[in-house]
């Protein structure tokens, strides 16, 4: 049987106990770090999720108190009383290390089998492993500072929308499927056989119903779910910092926005951000930086060499240009005895995963030049291109040619980020925050064949773009914006379609008859008819802005029981099978393929 507490009360944690309470009696509760045990000097480091405090016990203790001190092990829960006083060898790594608890009652609350690792932030475990046992990572110092880190931007991000007059209004979890965007998670109906919901992805249509039912500014701290392949910073359930004002345009939801980046960043890591922040357009982050979440730390700036080419001899160029695409590259200044030739080899497997056919390189080496593709142009061409690219002496020179505009945005864009961590281009601990603005409204999809919505189907062209919605809608421009954090969509919102004729003008954009229309958004096309107040919104994703203050890569460290790849959830084994009873009442029968 475990000792009980019986008579004994926690009176702090074990990493507030300080010099302060010298001389005083304290209990401290926590999980045993570790134990050194020297015969009649038996110390045990013992944790919670504020830090350790060593208890300690000597020839002085009682026997009976030193030999149960020697059972315990690590991971075991321990109550202990006793007074702090001043250590003898002080631990600098702690900083309570000069003080502890010398014992005089000990209670051993549970024990505990063997962790499959130490817990501590310095040993390397797999991440399998970690997310299996998730209850026993999440006790190390590293997660239980980023989950507190998170709880305290929250709390930012609720004080500050209060502060601007801003109410939290919940909305549903179990939702009328709207298809559009990415794929929805699907509940079956056990009253409506054959019927599901849908699990959000955003509450975008509630929180517009919002304005229109006069509720003004309305903010959440939203969970979303989207079916769609993971990444570093994805995830199939997330949570959003979510708003939305009426009566507003583009230059309030983005000044309301700064106002909360500049106090979370003030309140939670004491960073000044200086505002207004930088904005730029979509078109002019394509063509810099080959991305619309341009990470703007690093140079390594897109050149357009097309024109220099669309007539040379070599055909890999000559063709990328007659097919309508581009050939431009990107001068890694004085990077030559960095870059090998067997790094051309590998960043050209690396362009290739964006769908890239290759990389073209020239590398300036002092002793000697070589080039993939120099030798196919004319001394014209070559010394037109290397002029272009401000080419010097120890520079290599990186191009990509793709009758695909996207393929060579996306393989250069990707590349800058893969040379600047190669290459240690980016400070750390630095903040880069900026608006993209102006991004196109409708993007082509060739697999359905029709324009999709870039941001979602009920966000404004702006309104001088209004007449191309019918002529020319790939050039139709969004009143969108998204906010960018080190190369990172920390978030992104528009104003929003309040006029109905408007709104069945897009949805004709998108290829819906008017009966589609009616019969996917119906209930918010007839919502319009009543009175919708101007409003746009934006919203943050949480995960993402508590990654990127905590300076981790992946949100998974940020989030208390996060998914792997695959969508499952390694320590409960979520999804898993349910009783065939449970899907006969739900009226579904399973068909494996
Ligand atoms: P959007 O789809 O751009 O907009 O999402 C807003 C922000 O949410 C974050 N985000 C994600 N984070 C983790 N995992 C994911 N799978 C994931 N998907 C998105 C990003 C993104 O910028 N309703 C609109 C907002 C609006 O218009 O007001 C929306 O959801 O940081």
């Amino acid at each position: 049987m475990a000792d009980t507490m019986t008579g004994l009360k926690r009176t702090g944690y074990c990493g507030e106990t300080t010099r302060e309470q010298l001389g005083k009696e304290v209990v401290v509760c926590g999980w045993v770090q570790k134990i050194r045990d020297k015969g009649m000097l038996v110390f045990v480091d013992l944790r919670d999720r504020t830090g350790l405090v060593q208890l300690a016990f000597d020839d002085a203790t009682d026997a009976a108190l030193r030999a149960k001190a020697q059972t315990v092990r690590a991971e075991y829960v321990l109550m202990a009383k006793g007074t702090v006083r001043a250590r003898e060898s002080i631990n600098k790594d702690l900083p309570n290390g000069d003080v502890e608890v010398y014992v005089d009652d000990l209670r051993i609350l549970a024990k505990a089998n063997t962790p499959p690792f130490e817990i501590t932030d310095s040993t390397k475990v797999g991440e399998e492993l970690r997310l299996k046992y998730r209850y026993l990572d999440l006790r190390r110092g590293r997660m239980q500072r980023n989950l507190l880190l998170r709880h305290r931007i929250v709390k930012a991000a609720r004080d500050y929308f209060d502060g601007q007059g801003f109410l939290e209004i919940e909305t549903p979890n179990l939702i009328r499927s709207t298809p559009e965007g990415a794929r929805d998670y699907l509940v079956p109906s056990r009253v409506h056989p054959g019927s599901f919901y849908a699990l959000p992805q955003s509450p975008q249509l509630y929180k517009q119903l919002l304005m229109l039912s006069g509720y003004d500014r309305y903010m959440q701290v939203a969970r979303c779910y989207r079916d769609e392949d993971l990444r570093a910073d994805r995830q199939p359930e997330f949570t959003q910092i979510d708003l939305e004002m009426s009566f507003v345009d583009e230059e309030d939801v983005l000044g309301v926005t700064e106002g909360f980046i500049r106090h979370v960043f003030k309140e939670v890591l004491d960073v000044d951000v200086q505002l207004p922040l930088r904005r730029m357009e979509y078109k002019d982050a394509m063509e810099r930086y080959g991305s619309d979440k341009p990470d703007t730390r690093f140079g390594l700036e897109l050149c357009d060499l097309t024109d220099l080419v669309k007539d040379t001899e070599f055909h890999v160029f000559r063709d990328a240009a007659a097919a309508g695409g581009s050939v431009r590259g990107i001068n890694v200044k004085g990077a030559a005895a960095q870059l090998s030739r067997k790094d051309m080899d590998k960043l050209a497997d690396f362009v290739k995963t964006y769908r890239a056919k290759g990389l073209a390189f020239t590398r300036l080496t002092p002793e000697g030049e070589s080039s993939s593709y120099e030798k196919y142009l004319s001394p014209g061409e070559v010394s037109a291109l290397r002029e272009r690219l401000g080419a010097r002496s120890g520079d290599v020179l990186l191009l990509v040619a793709d009758g695909k505009n996207q393929v060579v945005f996306d393989s250069l864009g990707a590349l800058r980020g893969e040379l600047a961590k190669r290459l240690g281009l980016i400070r750390p601990g630095t903040f880069d925050l900026l608006w993209i603005t102006e991004f196109p409204l409708l993007e082509y999809d060739d697999e359905e064949n029709r324009y999709v919505a870039k941001h979602h189907p009920f966000t404004s062209p702006m309104l001088e773009d209004l007449d191309l919605l019918e002529s020319d809608p790939g050039n139709c421009r969004a009143r969108a914006y998204d906010i960018i954090l080190n190369g990172t969509e920390a978030g992104g919102g528009s104003i929003r379609i309040n006029d109905p004729d408007l709104q069945r003008r897009m949805f004709a954009a998108l290829g819906f008859t008017p009966e589609q229309a009616q019969q996917r958004f119906g209930f918010l096309l007839d919502a319009f008819q009543y009175g919708a107040p101007p409003h746009g919104g934006l919203a943050l994703g949480l995960d993402r802005l508590v990654m990127l203050m905590a300076g981790e890569e992946s949100i998974k460290e940020v989030i208390a029981f996060p998914k792997v790849q695959n969508a499952s959830e390694l320590m409960t084994g979520a999804p898993g099978p349910v009783e065939e009873k449970d899907l006969r009442e739900l009226s579904i029968q399973v068909k494996l393929p």
